[in-house]
């Protein structure tokens, strides 16, 4: 493999000096951009698509291509491992996931097993063939689902208002929700491993639900699973370390826990103050974050304006600090790929000032 001629997210995420804020964006490789519009047509679905590694991999490359982004993702899905456990995974039009077998019931849960990693080869083929096409240019990011995340689908069979199928399964009977978060556990661990075995650079875990909890839920059916996944997962690759990130949605008030997880960042969504959340945690982990996407909707200025309080927000970044710029979660597919562009360079030519460390 190519020696990386970009690698400050990277270093970022490691608190290490970086010339710049370094930026990439949730869900950067999708609708809004007319050309993975003609890829998904071209596969025929968002699934075919997802489980084609040539054209995941054209995907990936896609918003690197006409950005200049600081780190790709690899494009798949968080629910790969669900329909791996044979759940039954569809996605209907302007609807969003579904699951044909959701687990309701006890014999269902009992019956749920690590699916062989050989049913998900087609994401370890995309993140192979992902790193040769990337030949060096910048880091590629690996993930997975939360374990309760993956959860609430597995539980729910789809998006939900308010979660209350797996919220009252939580309370009337934890015992069967802790047995799925174990297998949950289990395989997000095999399947991040994979990633890096297969030539991921970094890896994120999506907790997009961890924040419908109530306090002390959480930790006990969000942040655990999560410390258990990281705890397995493999920190060193081709001599050097795999950088990890949180992020969980709505997560903000328990930084200070999250932070001691055994990640190296923490993901935030756009209710988090940077600044506050920085001091809470002292530095000891970098943050990645956390502009509303919605910001743009809003006029070229406004936009450079918007980043120029995030920067801010986090201030100088010093020795010891980390900040990748990024949104607080994923981009909307109504984005304006010009603003994306806007963004980009605001990030690049304002952050910097904020990096007094010549690196
Ligand atoms: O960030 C990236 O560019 C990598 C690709 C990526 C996708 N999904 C592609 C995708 C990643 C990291 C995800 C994670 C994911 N998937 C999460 C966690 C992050 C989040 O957004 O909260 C969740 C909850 C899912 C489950 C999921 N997948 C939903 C709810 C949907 C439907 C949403 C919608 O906008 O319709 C998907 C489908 C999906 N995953 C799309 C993309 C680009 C849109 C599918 C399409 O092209 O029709």
């Amino acid at each position: 493999m190519p020696p990386l001629s970009n690698d400050i997210v990277l270093r970022a995420l490691l608190r290490e000096p970086v010339p710049y804020t370094p930026v990439w964006l949730m869900r950067q490789a999708g609708r809004y951009l007319a050309e993975y519009r003609a890829t998904r047509a071209r596969a025929g679905s968002f699934l075919a698509l997802a489980k084609s590694p040539a054209l995941a991999t054209e995907v990936t490359l896609q918003p690197i291509d006409r950005y200049g982004l600081d780190a790709a993702i690899l494009f798949s899905d968080i629910l790969t491992v669900p329909e791996a456990m044979g759940l039954g995974l569809s996605f209907a039009e302007g609807e969003g996931p579904r699951f044909e077998r959701p687990l309701r019931d006890e014999a269902s849960v009992r019956a749920l097993r690590v699916p062989p990693l050989e049913s998900l080869r087609y994401v370890f083929d995309a993140v192979a063939e992902i790193r040769k096409a990337l030949a060096g240019r910048v880091p590629l990011i690996g993930f997975c689902g939360s374990p309760f995340t993956l959860a609430c689908y597995m539980v729910e069979g789809g998006a939900s208002k308010d979660f209350g199928t797996i919220k009252s399964m939580l309370y009337k009977n934890p015992e069967l929700l802790e047995r799925i978060l174990e297998v949950n556990v289990a395989a997000s661990a095999a399947y991040l491993n994979a990633q890096i075995d297969a030539g991921a650079q970094a890896v994120m875990i999506f907790d997009t639900w961890g924040g419908i909890l109530a306090d002390g839920a959480y930790q006990r059916f969000s942040l655990n699973p999560m410390r258990a996944v990281l705890a397995q997962v493999q920190r060193e690759k081709e001599g050097r370390r795999v950088p990890s990130i949180v992020f969980t949605k709505g997560g903000a008030g328990w930084i200070e826990e999250i932070a001691q997880s055994g990640c190296d960042a923490v993901g935030l969504d756009w209710t988090a103050d940077l600044g506050a959340c920085r001091k809470r945690i002292a530095d000891r982990c970098a943050l990645q974050g956390n502009l509303d996407p919605h910001v743009l909707f809003a006029k070229d200025s406004d936009i450079e304006r918007e980043v120029e309080h995030t920067l801010t927000r986090f201030g100088e970044v010093g020795e010891g600090a980390g900040h990748v710029f990024n949104l607080g979660h994923g981009i909307s597919q109504f984005t304006p790929p010009d603003a994306v562009a806007v963004l980009v360079s605001a990030v690049k030519s304002q952050s910097r000032a904020f990096h007094k460390v010549s690196a």
